[in-house]
């Protein structure tokens, strides 16, 4: 077995004897002498062969990753490396062993490879190779170390959940399995262990967790996959404050021991309605400041059409100010800006640069008054811009939210060495779903509502608020969960406000309303992306780099080539026929 890993090693071993394994990164021919980068998954180390060894004609064969065994002496190098962790010190080597060869292969293992992530994900193996993608596993496998620590410290228990399970409405699309030994019919994968682990509160596990696989057949982006993992927590005899409590000691405690940063706790609560009004999102990233304003009672009275149009279909103005950036806002980035924003649906971006003169789309039309009271309003000094979308709420919020995140990065406004972590509270309980023409759940169907909204569950969807949270860090949301409904006849009421008829409720969810009626017991959870809080905490926007065999944003895998066509008598077994 292989005892010694590479960077083990340093000045002070200066004459041990050491066995060493791993691959070749590189080799050099220097003088007379084979000088060989011997890579682990430690790190790397030096070793040199000199002319007169036996094994010397072996050493001048070798190529780039062929797999090496070596016996040697630590020796002080002549001129140090200050960028290996090994680079005072070099092995001398008294026996070589080739275990295996290596092809060319597509790509060098370095850092900075100039690969395209499809070669790289084709060639996944030879990826993990190099220190980006094998660093930030490693940091993945010590983040569910912590967890797991924490969370048997606090008493929760590890428990694994069905991977073959019921499909049931609400929510995403699910990926389904056919049965064999029932023709016809289907199994679902989890999108979360939701009802699972709300059935182990009853089945009165009290704290229960799970680094749980969950699968979803969404439109991918950048921080989303198909397949994914999630911290999985749930609780018996808890309030919405003891859940947001435990999970940001949870987190603070991981990113301690990870990045050794203190949080402080506890983290600031934003209602949700706020974070849509200011931030136009539900996962603002509060590393830069920049407010939505709502200026519509300014042009409550105004002559220019586009505005007041808006206001006669009751939508709303709203703008940002951009301070002191007045040379960055030239026509053609004006132009750009408004392409952005339309991506959104707002029919435009009006805007204004503040200088000695007043300029911009607007200014000609704009009154007086009306600009005084803008300026006095939004505190507006020289060489300040303020960009307006005029529409209905949601495509204003929207969009201004988009364009700010998106200047936020453009204008250099990010501070990218710091962590911004907030609860976002108060989520409403319904979203109106245009494409079904009904509210669905904005979280799910197993959703408390607030106590004070119980009555506007059926009469007043709109204005009927939750006991949800979101953990947002970044303007990620790295968490969410919620107060369960523990009460069966609470629960059939949610059903229905979801219109789903008696007979899918039976059909679909009539094991878990049965459940209830056996003593559940109060409960809430939730679950925390880890794939999402690795990137946070190795610093990537790019999902694929933390997961081990991520898939394309088209849901493949480039190099096992999945998804593929099955046998014809593996179908005819399902008793499936394919168009
Ligand atoms: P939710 O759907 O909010 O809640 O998921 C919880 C967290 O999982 C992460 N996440 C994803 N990460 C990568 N790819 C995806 N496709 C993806 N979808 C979600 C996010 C998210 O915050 N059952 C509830 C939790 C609960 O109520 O306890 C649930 O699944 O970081």
């Amino acid at each position: 077995m292989k005892k010694n890993n590479n960077i083990d090693f340093n000045i002070s071993n200066v004459n041990q004897k050491v066995e060493l394994y791993g691959w070749v990164l590189r080799k050099r021919n220097l003088g007379g002498l084979i000088f060989i980068d011997l890579r682990d998954r430690s790190g790397v180390i030096q070793l040199v062969v000199n002319p007169d060894s036996k094994y010397y004609d072996l050493a001048h064969d070798l190529k780039n990753e062929y797999v090496i065994r070596v016996e040697g002496v630590i020796v002080k190098r002549q001129s140090p490396n200050s960028n290996l962790k090994t680079g005072e010190i070099e092995v001398e080597v008294s026996n070589l062993e080739v275990l295996n060869t290596s092809l060319d292969i597509p790509f060098t293992i370095s850092d900075d490879t100039t690969a395209s992530e499809e070669t790289r994900l084709k060639y996944r193996y030879l990826d993990i190779r190099r220190n980006p993608i094998k660093d930030r596993l490693i940091t993945r496998s010590n983040i569910t170390y912590y967890v797991r620590e924490f969370l048997h410290n606090e008493k929760f228990i590890e428990v694994e959940t069905p991977i073959l399970c019921k499909s049931t409405p609400e929510g995403a699309r699910d990926y389904l399995v056919p049965s064999r030994i029932f023709p016809s019919k289907f199994y679902a994968l989890p999108q979360s262990p939701q009802l699972f682990k709300q059935l182990l509160m009853i089945g009165g596990m009290e704290r229960y967790f799970q680094i749980a696989k969950c699968f979803r057949d969404e439109d991918l982006r950048a921080d989303r996959q198909p397949e994914f993992s999630q911290i999985d927590l749930e609780m018996s005899f808890v309030s919405e404050e003891d859940v947001m409590d435990l999970t940001e000691r949870l987190i603070a405690y991981v990113f301690k021991k990870i990045k050794n940063i203190d949080i402080k706790l506890p983290l600031m609560k934003m209602k949700y309605d706020d974070a849509i009004n200011y931030y136009g999102s539900d996962k603002p990233d509060l590393r830069f400041d920049m407010k939505i304003n709502d200026i519509t009672d300014i042009f409550i009275n105004t002559n220019i059409t586009m505005f007041s149009d808006v206001i006669n279909n009751d939508g709303i103005i709203n703008c940002l100010v951009i301070n002191n950036n007045y040379d960055y806002f030239s026509r053609k980035e004006i132009d750009k800006l408004t392409d952005f924003v339309k991506k959104y649906k707002a029919k435009g971006l009006a805007f204004l640069k503040f200088n000695e003169e007043v300029s911009g789309s607007i200014s000609k039309v704009i009154s007086k008054e009306e600009l005084d009271k803008l300026k006095e309003k939004l505190n507006i000094k020289n060489n300040d811009v303020v960009l307006i979308v005029a529409d209905n709420k949601k495509i204003v919020k929207q969009s201004l939210g988009a364009l700010r995140n998106k200047l936020g990065r453009d204008l250099g406004l990010i501070d990218n060495n710091i962590y911004k972590m907030l609860w976002v509270v108060d989520f409403p309980s319904f979203e109106y779903s245009e494409e079904e023409n009904r509210y669905v759940a904005m979280h799910h169907p197993f959703t408390s509502v607030k106590d004070s909204d119980i009555d506007k569950l059926i009469s007043d969807k709109e204005h009927c608020y939750s006991k949800a949270y979101d953990i947002v860090i970044n303007g990620y949301e790295a968490g969410g969960g919620s107060i369960r409904i523990h009460n069966q006849d609470m629960q059939k009421k949610m059903f229905e406000a979801l219109e789903l008829t008696e007979e899918q409720i039976k059909e679909k969810f009539g094991f878990f309303v049965e459940a209830l009626k056996y003593g559940t017991p109060p409960h809430g959870g939730l679950a925390i992306g880890l794939d999402r809080l690795t990137m946070l905490l190795t610093d990537t926007e790019n999902i694929r780099d933390v997961i081990t065999f991520p898939k394309t944003a088209s849901a493949s895998c480039l190099m096992s080539e999945c998804p593929n066509y099955v046998d014809e008598a593996q179908l005819r077994e399902l008793k499936i026929k394919v168009e």
